[in-house]
C-alpha cells in the first residue's frame, strides 16, 4: 500500500495549501499591515515547475487535496496552466482555491475548464463602504461578480469566507441569511486570527452569530455533515434552506487534533502550522538536485515540527508570528 504522510501524533496529513504568491491586489486590514510587507522577488519564489514536482512526489504519500491560496492567486501570471497541469497528476482528488474573488468574474470558467474543482471567496461584509474600507481599496461589486460567475460555471461547492471583525454587522448577517436561504452557497463565518500587528478589532463571537440565526425567524440550524471540504468548518442548515452556514472557531474552540494540513510558502518554505513560526526550507533542496524520496524526506522531518495545538492568541497573549496572513495563505 501507499505510505501516508503522517505527523509525530499520528495525525494523517494529506491536504497540503500552497501559497503561490505573498502579492495582492487588495489591503484587508487583517491580512496585512497597512503599511505592507517587502515582496518576494520572482527568482525567490518556487516555479509552477518546483511546485508541480512537489505535488506529484506528495502524491505518492496519500497527499490528495491541493488548495491554491496566496496573497492573491489569481494574479500570478500562468494560473490557468497551472491549474490545469495539477489536474494531469491523477493522485490530485480534491482541487481548490481561496481567492478575494475580484478577478473571478472573467476567469471562472477558465478556471473550470482547466480542471479547478471549486473556490472559496473572502467577503466580509456586504455594504460597499465598509467593504472597501477593510480591504483597503477593494470593489465589492466586482466580488459579487465573481460570486456569481463561480456558480455559473460550476465552481461548486462556492463558499464564501466571511471573518468576523468589527465591519460585520447585523444587516449583513441578515443579507447572508436571505443568501444562504435562496441559493445554494455556503456562508462561512471564521474567528478572527489577531496575526502580525494588523489594525482590525475581532467583531461579534461565533457564539452570537448562531444565537442571531436561530433567531431571525427561519427555524433553528440543523447539523449537516455531506459539505465538500478539508478545513476546520462545522456546517450547519436552515430548514428548506439551499444553502449551509460554516463556523470556523479557531481561537475558542480549536481544531488542532483533527488537523491534516500542511503548508507551502510562496518562498519555499514547508509550515508545518499555521499560528507556529516553525518553517523548514525546501526551495534549496529542490535547485540543488535532490531525489524525489529526499524530498519527501524533508516533509516527513517537518511534519515532526508540527506541533500538537497552537498555543498562541487566548492562551499567551503576546507571541508574535513573523508571518502576516497575506505570506502564508490562511
Ligand atoms: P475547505 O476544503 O473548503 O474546507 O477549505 P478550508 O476551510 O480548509 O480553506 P480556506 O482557505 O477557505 O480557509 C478558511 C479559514 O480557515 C481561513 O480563515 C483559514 O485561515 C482558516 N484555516 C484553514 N486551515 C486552518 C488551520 O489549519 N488552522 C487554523 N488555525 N486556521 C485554518
Ligand atoms: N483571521 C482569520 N481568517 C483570516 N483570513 C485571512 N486573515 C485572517 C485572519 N487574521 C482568511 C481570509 C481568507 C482565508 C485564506 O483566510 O479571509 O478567506
Ligand atoms: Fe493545524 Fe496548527 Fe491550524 Fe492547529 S493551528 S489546525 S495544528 S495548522
Amino acid at each position: 500500500g501507499v505510505k501516508k504522510m503522517q505527523d509525530s501524533f499520528g495525525r494523517i496529513i494529506d491536504y497540503l495549501r500552497i501559497s503561490i504568491t505573498d502579492r495582492c491586489n487588495f489591503r484587508c486590514s487583517y491580512c496585512m499591515p497597512p503599511e505592507g510587507v517587502p515582496l518576494l522577488e520572482h527568482s525567490e519564489i518556487l516555479s509552477y515547475e518546483e511546485l508541480l514536482r512537489v505535488i506529484r512526489i506528495l502524491g505518492q504519500y496519500g497527499v490528495n487535496k491541493i488548495r491554491i491560496t496566496g496573497g492573491e492567486p489569481l494574479i500570478r501570471k500562468g494560473i490557468i496552466d497551472f491549474i490545469r497541469a495539477i489536474r494531469e497528476i491523477d493522485t490530485v482528488a480534491d482541487l481548490a482555491m481561496t481567492t478575494n474573488g475580484s478577478l473571478l468574474a472573467d476567469r471562472a470558467y477558465q478556471l473550470k475548464k482547466a480542471g479547478l474543482d471549486r473556490v472559496n471567496i473572502s467577503i466580509d461584509t456586504l455594504n460597499t463602504k465598509e467593504f472597501s474600507r477593510i480591504t483597503g481599496g477593494g470593489q465589492l461589486s466586482d466580488v459579487l461578480q465573481g460570486i456569481k460567475s463561480a456558480m455559473n460555471a460550476g465552481l461548486t461547492p462556492v463558499k464564501l469566507n466571511v471573518v468576523v471583525t468589527e465591519v460585520f454587522s447585523m444587516k449583513d448577517l441578515s443579507h447572508f441569511i436571505k443568501q444562504t436561504y435562496e441559493f445554494p452557497i455556503v456562508v462561512r463565518f471564521i474567528e478572527y486570527m489577531p496575526v502580525g500587528r494588523c489594525g482590525v478589532k475581532a467583531g461579534s463571537s461565533i457564539e452570537a452569530i448562531k444565537t442571531s440565526i436561530n433567531t431571525a425567524g427561519y427555524g433553528m440550524l440543523e447539523k449537516t455533515f455531506n459539505i465538500k471540504g478539508n478545513g476546520p468548518a462545522y456546517y450547519y442548515r436552515l430548514p428548506r434552506a439551499m444553502g449551509v452556514f460554516g463556523f470556523i472557531t479557531p481561537m475558542t474552540e480549536h481544531f488542532c487534533h483533527t488537523c491534516n494540513r500542511i503548508r507551502l510558502t510562496a518562498d519555499g518554505k514547508i509550515k508545518p502550522c499555521l499560528l507556529a513560526n516553525k518553517e523548514f526550507d525546501i526551495k534549496h533542496a529542490l535547485r540543488s538536485g535532490t531525489s524525489d524520496s529526499k524530498v519527501a524526506e524533508l516533509f516527513e522531518k517537518a511534519l515532526q515540527g508540527k506541533p500538537l495545538h497552537h498555543i498562541w492568541g487566548n492562551e499567551r497573549e503576546g507571541t508574535n508570528l513573523i508571518r502576516n496572513m497575506s505570506q502564508v495563505g490562511g
